[in-house]
């Protein structure tokens, strides 16, 4: 959480650190501020706050100069005011910074800092470093920064800035992420490469304990013991629309569309000229995985929703026991991991703190190590073994949409490898599947068509107060995944519930009226879901199935019905959740919510 911006360069600085909070705010928005130091002078301003707050002020009084660093935070330690927005500054005002992270040992370093006859004015970890720094301060700013992080336990990206030094910005990092963007005359940090598109393609992403040293026309790195290393420039692909709404409303309709491009993405590079499977990035022999006994999918939140899919591909196509944990829980309950098991951790921004910590316990504990990541360069994907890439783009909107389906199609390439390899799967099947796969850029595109449909649906029924989201088998991940979007943009109380365990217990708190989402994908499984839906409908619910196009029978048991297009049983997730989405953001939009920014929640998580 939080996002943090830099500039140094010949323009005017306020409104480049603006335009750069701008594309991060998804980070956090409880409250925003700048520093920029000017005519001898560092002038902040921050406030409680979405970011307009920020922005109104400093059009009524405006900060000049042309070095600044900003911040947009998610609270973590002090309530979200004024006083705790960052940057923070040292009495004396000499020395300015923005902190993304946790101190983890903060108590202990403030109460002696406060022997040491510093005064401190908020509640947050951060204003130990600003004391810190100042504490070593002999007129190096390097030098400073670098005994003070020397002291320093937990999280951390710093930008700082010394009224003594003003031609500098000293960045370094630790646990969150830090991009530095390399312009022409003036550089840049960030915290991610959206805030710096629009200004330069080129940055260094820095290694842990890496400190950037910034001035209008260089940029030095160093490593952790202060020498300077040599780091090869990397390209951004993006454009700058990527990070841009394009005419939607919101980030999460536009990231809705952007489906049909990002499963084909996703899934072309990982197919040869003759549609087989291969994974360049995982590139494990047939003896490598011959000699693995468990596969272990850790995750959270909607990532974990995948691997609830990845668990079922990879358990029918190739015959390997896989488990599916919550990256919270897997860490603190001693799981049996060794070295035939291969680990897959799951996460869009690649930088969630429970699933890292999850996959170092996993290494520790000697497993092959792979990262289904959406974010380049990212934590996840420098610590694992092996990195696969979803080719999904920047997910900016809080609520995830097209980083579950990429990672869906992961799943499915890697369990169609697995199968062929281990010859647990016929080949013609093989060949089906994948044949069937290519179709879903163009089946994705005509689900989307429906849109208005669900709509008026949603408007029909947002004013619930609670929902429920039923399936079997594989339809229950998805209903899972679906109830998560509703309740997380909404703030509708939502639950999402094996159908066959209703009748031991939730099925109490069906009434007239209450809303129940029912999926109905699975033909196997269709008349165990006809009955639930009969038994919840008996109670007054009011159902909306989601289920496959042509099925006439849906239609008389449920009240309304968001159709798919036929596929495979095992391939309806990356459908079936589409209309979930929709529904759930129609909704939001009808409840007059912020759907990107939901309250409370902050894109990644990067605290346990
Ligand atoms: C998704 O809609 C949620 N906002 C959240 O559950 C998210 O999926 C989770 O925090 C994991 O994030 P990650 O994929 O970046 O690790
Ligand atoms: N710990 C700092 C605060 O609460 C930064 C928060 C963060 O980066 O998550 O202000």
């Amino acid at each position: 959480m939080c996002g943090i911006v830099g500039y140094i360069g010949g323009k005017q600085a306020s409104p480049i650190l603006i335009e750069g909070l701008q594309k991060l705010e998804y980070r956090g928005y409880d409250s925003a501020g700048v520093a920029i130091y000017n005519d001898g002078e560092i002038a902040v301003q921050k406030y409680k706050g979405r970011l307009k707050v920020l922005e109104e002020h400093l059009e009524k009084k405006p900060i000049p100069g042309s070095v600044g660093i900003g911040h947009t935070r998610w609270a973590t330690h002090g309530e979200p005011n004024d006083l705790n927005a960052h940057p923070h500054i040292t009495t004396d005002g000499h020395i300015a910074l923005v902190h993304n992270g946790i101190i983890e040992n903060y108590t202990r370093l403030k109460e002696w800092l406060i022997e040491e006859g510093k005064i401190f004015k908020t509640e947050t970890d951060t204003e130990v470093i600003v004391h810190l720094v100042d504490y070593f301060y002999e007129g190096d700013l390097e030098k400073a920064v670098r005994r003070a992080i020397g002291k320093m336990e937990g999280a951390f990206a710093l930008g700082v800035i010394s009224k003594n030094e003003p031609e500098k910005i000293v960045s370094v990092r630790k646990d969150s992420p830090l991009v530095v963007g390399i312009g022409k005359e003036e550089n840049f940090i960030a915290s991610d490469i959206p805030a710096l598109l629009k200004h330069t393609k080129e940055v260094y992403f820095l290694d842990d304990g890496e400190m950037a040293v910034l001035t209008e026309k260089d940029i030095a790195i160093y490593d952790e013991f202060g020498q300077p290393v040599e780091k090869e420039p990397f390209t951004v692909t993006w454009d700058v629309s990527s990070a841009e709404k394009e005419g939607y409303e919101h980030f999460m309709m536009k990231e809705i569309h952007e489906q049909p491009k990002a499963i084909r993405d996703t899934l072309s590079p990982r197919l040869n000229d003759r549609n087989m499977v291969e994974i360049e990035e995982f590139n494990l022999s047939r003896e490598d995985i011959q000699r693995i006994d468990k596969i272990m999918i850790v995750a959270c939140g909607t990532a974990y929703h995948a691997g609830l899919i990845g668990k079922f591909a990879i358990e029918k196509f190739a015959k390997i026991p896989v488990e599916t944990d919550i990256a919270s829980e897997f860490r603190y309950r001693d799981p049996f991991v060794n070295e035939k098991t291969l680990f897959i951790a799951v996460s869009q921004s690649g930088e969630t703190a429970d699933t890292l910590a999850a996959l170092r316990e996993a290494k520790r504990k000697g497993a092959r190590t792979m990262a289904i990541t959406n974010v380049v360069g990212s934590r996840v994907s420098r610590e694992a073994d092996d990195v696969y890439y979803t080719w999904a783009g920047p997910e900016i909107a809080v609520a995830s949409t097209k980083a579950y389906t990429t990672q869906i199609v992961a799943f499915y390439t890697i369990a169609l490898d697995l199968g062929l390899k281990l010859g647990t799967l016929k080949e013609e099947t093989y060949h089906q599947i994948i044949k069937e796969l290519l179709t879903f850029g163009e089946k994705t595109e005509a689900l989307l068509q429906y849109k208005k449909d669900i709509q008026f649906l949603a408007d029909a029924q947002f004013n619930n107060t609670s929902a429920f989201y039923i399936g079997r088998g594989i339809d229950d991940a998805v209903a899972r995944e679906g109830s998560l979007k509703l309740k997380e943009i909404s703030y509708i109380h939502s639950e999402a519930i094996a159908a066959g365990e209703l009748k031991h217990g939730t099925i109490a708190l069906i009434e007239d009226g209450t809303l129940v989402v029912a999926l109905t994908t699975q033909d196997r499984l269709y008349d165990k879901m006809l009955s639930a839906i009969k038994e919840v409908k008996a109670r007054g619910a009011y159902v909306i199935a989601v289920a496959k196009e042509g099925n006439q029978d849906i239609q008389k048991e449920a009240d309304a019905v968001m159709s798919i297009p036929d596929t495979y049983d095992e391939l309806t997730p990356i459908l079936s959740v589409i209309p979930l989405q929709l529904l759930a953001y129609y909704i939001a939009v009808a409840r007059g919510c912020d759907v990107d920014k939901p309250k409370n929640l902050a894109k990644s998580v990067t605290v346990e």
